[in-house]
């Protein structure tokens, strides 16, 4: 890796011997442990350029990205953004809402058209699944997913890893467990393969009617069980991450009412007297008093904008890396 280009005065060298194996970050299932943590060494790197007083460096000069966000987002668009800048990049942001989208055109088109203005990487968000997957057989280039309906969402899962491993010294045999819709988060299954793979163990909390048959198989290295007793995710538990009930994507009601889901599934500061180590995670945005009793998510075993700070340095790890600027990409 040419270490230059990370940093524009000494800083310190990524240490890590590994590269990237893919072209295109589509999701993690098929990323190995060895290039995740390639990612968040990389991140913890840029992390450090972020806290100086000059938050740029050259990195990406040059290099044209542009943001196609077909569906609304606060978090991911706006660290993706300011990850760009921070590198230097060129960007152009694409809001499906005041585009020729609206006049009928497809994503092929919209994604042709635009690499015909030369563009070297696409950073794109989109309600189908496979979107992102679908966007590299029409442009030659780098492609970035930033959630595809509810198939993955790999720099969430990319950033949720970085903020676990800064409060411990390893994910190995670490006790986590997600909490909510299952069936429609994007967010569960790159964190799923992301932390199996690093070796932690999972649990996942649901409702029965949000939780689909034989998510356990996704495992990959580390142990997944399914339970439907918060109480019973919460105990041995080392980080809950809690995951927003999707109502704009359930289509009908799948339990009885938001008090009722908050009673059974919610968690409070209740929970956090009862597990004194216990650490909250949301990828956001968050329903208050749903997902999350509201001083919950103030509680300073909140970590949830520790993972927005860590989403940037990840996001600029991630577009470093697959730049070809850094390691040789296959
Ligand atoms: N976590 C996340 O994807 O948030 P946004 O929808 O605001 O981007």
């Amino acid at each position: 890796m040419d270490e230059s280009r990370i940093a524009s005065d000494a800083s310190t060298p990524t240490e890590s011997g590994s590269r990237l194996h893919h072209r295109h970050l589509l999701g993690l299932r098929t990323w190995s442990a060895d290039e995740i943590r390639l990612v968040l060494d990389t991140a913890r790197q840029f992390r450090d350029v972020l806290d100086r007083p000059i938050r740029r460096v050259p990195t990406l000069r040059g290099v044209t990205v542009v943001n196609l966000f077909f569906e609304p987002s606060t978090r991911t668009r706006i660290s993706f953004e300011l990850a760009e800048k921070r590198l230097s990049a060129d960007t152009v942001n694409f809001s499906a809402a005041i585009s020729s989208v609206t006049k009928g055109e497809t994503l092929k088109d919209t994604a042709q058209n635009i690499e015909a203005m030369r563009i070297d990487m696409v950073v794109i968000r989109h309600s189908s699944p496979g979107a992102p997957q679908f966007l590299t057989q029409c442009v030659d280039a780098v492609v970035i997913n930033a959630g595809d309906g509810a198939h993955e969402h790999p720099t969430q899962g990319l950033l949720d890893l970085l903020t676990i491993s800064d409060r411990f010294e390893t994910l190995q045999g670490l006790n986590v467990s997600i909490i909510g819709d299952i069936t429609h988060s994007r967010v569960v299954r790159s964190d799923l393969y992301g932390l199996t793979r690093l070796g932690a163990n999972v649990t996942l909390c649901s409702p029965p009617t949000l939780i689909p048959p034989g998510i356990e198989r996704l495992s990959d290295g580390g142990r997944v069980r399914t339970v439907s007793r918060l109480d019973e995710a919460l105990e041995g538990c080392d980080v809950a991450i809690a995951l927003r009930i999707q109502l704009e994507r359930q289509g009908k009601t799948l339990f009885p009412s938001l008090r009722e889901y908050h009673e059974t599934f919610g968690i409070r500061t209740e929970h956090l007297e009862r597990h004194p180590d216990l650490l909250v995670m949301h990828p956001g945005p968050v329903n208050r008093g749903v997902e999350l009793e509201s001083e919950v998510v103030d509680h300073e075993r909140a970590i949830i904008l520790n993972q927005v700070t860590n989403g940037v340095a990840v996001r600029m790890a991630v577009l470093y890396l697959l730049s070809g600027h850094g390691e040789e990409v296959a």
